[in-house]
């Protein structure tokens, strides 16, 4: 069943998020450069990319920039007045999701800050008049999910969705190790302030998951 999975993958994303130029070079930058091939599949780019039509969003924030396939993808579902702020350690990564920006078009949309995002996420929570976000994608280390899911609650407008990725098949499959990506699965589904759902999603190399979490009111 499984040895199908890169199938399913390329049936959907054929279909419905086929690359076009720009999405093509970004990998292959990525690869020139040596970078980790880690970026999110086509079918899951498009998945973040209707999920932030669903909602509106005119300020999106990322955690976890690599060389910017994820970013473009997001990206491309603002309007012409939105913003997408996407947080990376790796200055060098940095520098590939720039020039991948500007190839795709949304270089203006797009600020890529660097430095430890947990800092990053600090200083973003101590802005005067920073608006609140409407969507925040979380994909850097696993070790910090449940830290960066916290800051990005208070980040985020009521109605707001938070996503998570790679929470599955870890979070299941490790089942002795205290992982990341299953504290965070954890976290999301016992917050009161949440409502959640993980969603099996494919990539090239198997099966994965994003957890799916939209803030809402707090009801007395
Ligand atoms: N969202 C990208 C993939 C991100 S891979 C896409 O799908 O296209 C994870 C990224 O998180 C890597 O680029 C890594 O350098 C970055 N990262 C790891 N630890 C980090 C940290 N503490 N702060 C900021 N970024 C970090
Ligand atoms: C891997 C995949 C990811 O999407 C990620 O963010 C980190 C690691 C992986 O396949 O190892
Ligand atoms: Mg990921």
């Amino acid at each position: 069943m499984d040895a199908q999975i890169p199938e399913y993958e390329r049936y959907i994303s054929n279909l419905f998020a086929p690359e076009d130029a720009a999405l093509q070079l970004a990998r292959e930058e990525m690869l020139r450069a040596g970078m980790p091939q880690i970026s999110v599949s086509a079918s899951s780019g498009k998945l973040l990319h209707v999920l932030a039509r669903i909602i509106g969003a005119e300020r999106i924030l990322e955690v976890g920039t690599l060389g910017g396939y994820s970013a473009i993808w997001l990206a491309r579902a603002l309007p012409a007045r939105g913003k997408l702020i996407s947080l990376e350690i790796d200055e060098r990564y940095a520098q590939v999701a720039r020039r991948n920006l500007e190839r795709a078009g949304v270089v203006e949309k797009v600020q890529v800050r660097i430095g430890p995002a947990l800092e990053s996420l600090s200083r973003l929570e101590a802005e005067e008049g920073q608006a609140p976000f409407d969507l925040i994608f979380i994909d850097a280390d696993k070790d910090l999910y449940v830290e960066y899911l916290r800051k990005a609650v208070s980040l985020l407008r009521e109605g707001g969705l938070v996503l998570g990725d790679n929470t599955l098949p870890q979070a299941v499959l490790d089942a002795a190790a205290d992982s990341g990506t299953k504290r965070y699965n954890a976290e999301v589904s016992a917050r009161l302030d949440l409502i959640s759902i993980l969603v099996p999603a494919l990539r090239i190399k198997g099966i994965d998951g994003l957890t799916i979490s939209i803030k809402q009111t707090q009801r007395a």
